[in-house]
C-alpha cells in the first residue's frame, strides 16, 4: 500500500464510516452528523471551561467557541479521510454525550491518534469513556488494521492517564511543562499502544 494508490472509495470502506456502529456495554458509538454538530448542546460543551480546561484547545478557553467556527471544523472532521469522528451515546438512557475521534489516521504508517471528550458533565465517572476509547480501539485494531494507536493528555488529567494506563497504552514521552493551565503550567504526557498491547474492557471480538 502506497500513498499513492489508497483512494477515497477504498478509505471509506476501511473506515466504515457509512454504516458504522460500536456498541460497547455502557456506549454506543455511531458518526457524528449534522445532527450532533447542530445539537445546542454540542455547543454548550465547547464552552463549558470544565470540560475544555483539559482538551487541549487553547482557542476555546481564549474566546467562547462560535457555532460557524465549530461547524466547519465538524463539518471538515465528518468528511476527513484522516479522521474518524464519532458521536457517543450512553447506553442507560440513548443520549448523546460526546464525542471520541482517531485523528491524524496515517495510512501509510497505520497509526492513529485518539481523543475523546464526554461533554455531560453529569456522567463523569462512570465508566463511559473507557469503555468508549477500548470499543474504538479494538475497531481500530480489528477491523481497520491499524497498527499503533497513540493519545496525549495533560498530566493535571489523572482520569485520561488511568483509563489509557488500564487499556494498556505504554507511557512514551513527556513534553515537559508543555502545556498551559491556568496560571501555571504541566506536563504533556504520550501514551502509544500496539494491538497485541491492548487490554480491552469488552472481552467479544468484534464482528
Ligand atoms: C477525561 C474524561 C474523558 C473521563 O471520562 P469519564 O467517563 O469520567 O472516565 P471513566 O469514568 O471512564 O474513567 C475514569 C477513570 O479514571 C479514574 N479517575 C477519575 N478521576 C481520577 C483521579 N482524580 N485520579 C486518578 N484516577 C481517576 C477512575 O477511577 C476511572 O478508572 P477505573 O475505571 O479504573 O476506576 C472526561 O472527564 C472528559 O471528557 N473530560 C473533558 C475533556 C477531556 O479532558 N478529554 C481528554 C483530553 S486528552
Amino acid at each position: 500500500m502506497t500513498l499513492t494508490n489508497i483512494d477515497t472509495d477504498e478509505i471509506t470502506r476501511r473506515l466504515g464510516r457509512d454504516r458504522l456502529i460500536l456498541n460497547a456495554a455502557k456506549t454506543k458509538l455511531v458518526p457524528f452528523t449534522s445532527i450532533h454538530r447542530d445539537d445546542p448542546k454540542y455547543l454548550s460543551w465547547l464552552r463549558d471551561y470544565e470540560v475544555i480546561k483539559t482538551l487541549g484547545l487553547p482557542e476555546y478557553l481564549v474566546k467562547p467557541a462560535s457555532y460557524k467556527t465549530i461547524a466547519s471544523y465538524c463539518d471538515d472532521l465528518i468528511h476527513s479521510p484522516t479522521n474518524l469522528f464519532l458521536a457517543i451515546y450512553d447506553n442507560t438512557d440513548e443520549t448523546f454525550i460526546g464525542t471520541i475521534k482517531a485523528g491524524h489516521i496515517n495510512w501509510y504508517s497505520s497509526t492513529a491518534d485518539i481523543g475523546i471528550m464526554i461533554g455531560d458533565r453529569t456522567r463523569w465517572g462512570k465508566g463511559l469513556a473507557k469503555d468508549g476509547i477500548s470499543i474504538l480501539c479494538q475497531y481500530l485494531f480489528e477491523s481497520t488494521k491499524l497498527r499503533r494507536l497513540t493519545a496525549g493528555a495533560m498530566s493535571n488529567n489523572p482520569a485520561m492517564c488511568s483509563i489509557f494506563d488500564t487499556l494498556g497504552f505504554k507511557q512514551e514521552g513527556i513534553l515537559r511543562k508543555q502545556d498551559r493551565f491556568e496560571n501555571s503550567y504541566c506536563d504533556h504526557i504520550y501514551f502509544g499502544c500496539f494491538a497485541n498491547e491492548l487490554r480491552p474492557v469488552h472481552i467479544k471480538k468484534l464482528a
